[in-house]
């Protein structure tokens, strides 16, 4: 396994879509934008996502990587709010099917969707929702931060219909809580997963990461311990992303201190040895579900999805992401919100969709797309002629790693080789491999 890391703990993308973010063409006008919705939209079963982002946290947590703005001033709750709306305007005046196909999925994520409050929360929503048909299997969920949640917000998120919710835990030792700025006793964490239950919520997933500060074999066999007596659903154990290129709170950390290659690998297994033992099933990369919950159920019958907001069961021709930063896609582009606040709510106030960039697909892009898809839910692809003889050019170590093999038009990753499926994406990527060679871009990929 050393020499394995050694090899392949290299920087590259996490494939939550492709092509990545710095391998966009940057090419896409907001007219066009609006008429690729249009498409999406145009067959009367098309049904739909949509993804708002709240960036709010009232305090950093140093390891985090989020699209986020620190702040304990409550007073920008309303007019984000009034822009969230207006955006939403704006989108179904020009595209007015989305009035008129189900939402399937509604998502709400951050930063911290919960430091809006009670009565923001309401109003985003009972507005929001005089427009929308929603599917009759709808998904809606929520990110939260249990230290920033109440259960009046919660009740508030059941009565529109909200069903699934997403805590974030990270790591339950008060160390690591400590190193990473998160003070998080295990009772808040219990408390407001208590409450989601009690509120009937069908499915509780955690956040856990492994790789932060401190973490050491003991202390993770705890965490997943803590995990497991409150049984959520759903588990996603993130690898640690160290970008302080980008994110500089995280050069607070010694070095000393980041488990890192084989090390930080062992916290993944024994993580997932105990979720495995007590019953969990390991979807993909990184997420476990109860043989009971959506995931593993999609997993067995092949209906598994992965976007920007990691794998799920729904899968929709569009995702429409409301909010500053937010990505949304369609079958032919990607699109991101203008990321700065004051840009995005100026744009709103002079009537314009907030575009800041964009992607369309060229034919091999979507291409490309669909194998990396394949591969990050099923383990295994199906070849184009013209790759055969690339895998034995650019796989060639894997292939004699043991960690992927061919087998006449089908590449498979081993069982040896899924701590390494991000190495194996790479080869589909024609994009990397023509962009300039840059360490800093991605973080490494264990
Ligand atoms: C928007 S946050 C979750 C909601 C809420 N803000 C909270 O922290 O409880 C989304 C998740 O991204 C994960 N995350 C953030 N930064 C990360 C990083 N640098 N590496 C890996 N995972 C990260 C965390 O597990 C976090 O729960
Ligand atoms: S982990 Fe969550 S609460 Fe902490 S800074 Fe990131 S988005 Fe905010």
């Amino acid at each position: 396994m050393k020499e394995l890391l050694a090899k392949y703990d290299v920087p590259v993308p996490r494939y939550t879509s492709y092509p990545t973010v710095p391998a966009w063409d940057q090419n896409l006008e907001t007219a066009q934008w609006l008429e690729h919705i249009r498409h999406s939209l145009e067959n009367e079963n098309a049904s739909w996502s949509m993804y708002f982002h709240v960036p709010f946290c009232e305090s950093l947590c140093t390891f985090c990587g989020c699209n986020n703005i620190i702040t304990k001033n409550h007073k920008l709750e309303d007019p984000y709010v009034e822009h969230l709306l207006k955006e939403w305007s704006l989108y179904l005046e020009a595209v007015p099917d989305l009035g008129r196909r189900r939402l399937r999925h509604l998502h709400l994520g951050g930063g911290t969707p919960t430091f809006l409050s009670e009565s923001n929360l309401d109003k985003l929503f009972s507005q929001m929702f005089k427009n929308i048909i929603r599917d009759d299997n709808w998904e809606a969920s929520i990110e939260v931060d249990p230290r920033r949640t109440t259960k009046e917000q919660l009740a508030v998120l059941k009565k529109f219909g909200f069903n699934r919710i997403s805590l974030g835990v990270q790591d339950f030792d008060p160390e690591v809580q400590r190193l990473v700025n998160r003070h998080q006793p295990f009772e808040i964490t219990k408390g407001i997963s208590d409450a989601a239950r009690g509120l009937g919520f069908d499915s509780v997933n955690f956040d856990l990461i492994y790789g932060l500060a401190k973490q050491t074999p003991e202390s993770m066999q705890k965490t997943a311990e803590q995990t497991i007596a409150l049984k959520p659903d759903r588990i996603a154990l993130y690898s640690f992303a160290l970008v302080p290129w980008i994110k500089p709170a995280q050069r607070l950390f010694k070095d000393e201190d980041l488990p890192k290659s084989e090390e930080k690998r062992r916290l993944y297994e024994i993580a997932r040895e105990a979720f495995l033992a007590a019953g969990y099933i390991e979807i993909g990369m990184d997420h476990f579900a109860l043989p009971t919950d959506g995931l593993a159920k999609a997993m067995r019958e092949g209906g598994l999805h992965r976007n920007f907001m990691g794998y799920t069961d729904q899968r929709t021709e569009l995702l429409l992401a409301l909010g500053v930063s937010g990505i949304s896609e369609t079958p032919e582009s990607f699109h991101q919100n203008e990321k700065v606040l004051p840009k995005y709510e100026q744009l709103l106030d002079s009537g314009k969709v907030p575009t800041l960039k964009g992607h369309v697909h060229t034919e091999t892009d979507r291409r490309r797309r669909a194998q990396i898809l394949k591969f990050v839910t099923e383990f295994e692809v199906e070849l184009e002629e013209g790759q055969i003889a690339d895998v034995d050019q650019f796989l060639a170590e894997m292939v004699k790693d043991g960690l992927a093999v061919r087998d006449g038009r089908t590449l498979k990753i081993t069982e040896e080789g899924k701590p390494f499926l991000r190495n194996a994406c790479a080869f589909f990527d024609e994009r990397l491999r023509e962009m300039k060679p840059q360490s800093q871009i991605f973080s490494k990929s264990i």
